[in-house]
């Protein structure tokens, strides 16, 4: 693990690998060893860099925790690195933040990966589910959050048969700070809707998600794909919310196949 520091915050990210960058972005609240399957598979290839967003995993909690924020966090860590421009990936909360990013820093993409993710804002219910949430995990801490959200992040089926994952999502639930997801909570909450940007998006685009993804479901990347002009959409069966987890082998399969053009 490594550690810059951006405007008084610790960011931490791992770095693996040689070649064009790809920046993989985690979702909430998660931390940047979901995508220990993903640096495995493209790391003889790609130089893979994975930040813990701030808040995450063991990067420093911070207000505000706003998508736009988070962007900024990521343009940062690519000036320290001395990367100009990258190939960048998200899953749910990542994409929020790669979109943003995208409005900040068009120049400085060179392909997109929107992986269960979604490019509308908030309901106004969608916002108060937030606050609610926030106020339980300050007074409660993340284990109701984990209990809670399992069932939505992977199938009943990985629930049954796969403890390998279970524990892995879990973990990485019940060891966020619960200031960092509180702010985060805040930061999703008041997001941008995005949805007017996709037209504008020029490079190319994969979108992947889980076929029985209730979070955000398969008309989200059916949207996304119809804007974005040009893009690939693959609907991925057996998975829900963490597709990448959940079906590692196919995941990793249009990963490399999207990826293999800029190889
Ligand atoms: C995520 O996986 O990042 C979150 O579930 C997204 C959200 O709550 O909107």
């Amino acid at each position: 693990m490594a550690q810059v520091n951006i405007d008084g915050i610790n960011v931490a990210f791992d770095d693996t690998g040689s070649g064009r960058p790809v920046i993989l972005l985690h979702g909430y609240p998660f931390n940047r060893t979901l995508w220990d399957g993903q640096v495995a598979a493209l790391k003889n290839s790609f130089r893979v860099i994975t930040p813990d967003l701030r808040g995450f995993g063991e990067s420093d909690a911070a207000e505000p925790a706003t998508m736009a924020r988070m962007a900024q966090d990521v343009a940062a860590l690519m000036d320290a690195l001395d990367i100009p421009t990258a190939i960048i990936g998200g899953l749910s909360m990542g994409g929020y933040v790669l979109l943003s990013f995208y409005k900040q820093f068009p120049n400085r993409v060179d392909a997109l990966i929107l992986a269960d993710t979604r490019p509308q804002a908030d309901t106004e219910e969608g916002k108060q589910n937030r606050v609610k949430q926030r106020e339980q995990i300050l007074r409660e801490g993340m284990s109701l959050t984990a209990d809670s959200m399992l069932p939505k992040l992977l199938t009943p089926e990985t629930v049954s048969t796969r403890p390998d994952i279970v524990n892995h999502v879990r973990n990485m639930i019940i060891n966020t700070k619960p200031a960092g997801a509180a702010a985060a909570l805040m930061g999703m909450a008041s997001r941008e809707d995005q949805t007017d940007l996709l037209q504008q998006i020029s490079a190319a685009t994969l979108i992947v998600v889980g076929r029985e993804d209730p979070i955000t479901p398969v008309q989200d990347s059916q949207l996304m794909h119809e804007r974005v002009q040009g893009s690939r959409l693959i609907i991925l069966e057996d998975a829900a919310h963490v597709a990448n987890l959940e079906q590692a082998e196919s995941f990793n399969g249009v990963l490399k196949s999207f990826l293999g053009k800029f190889n």
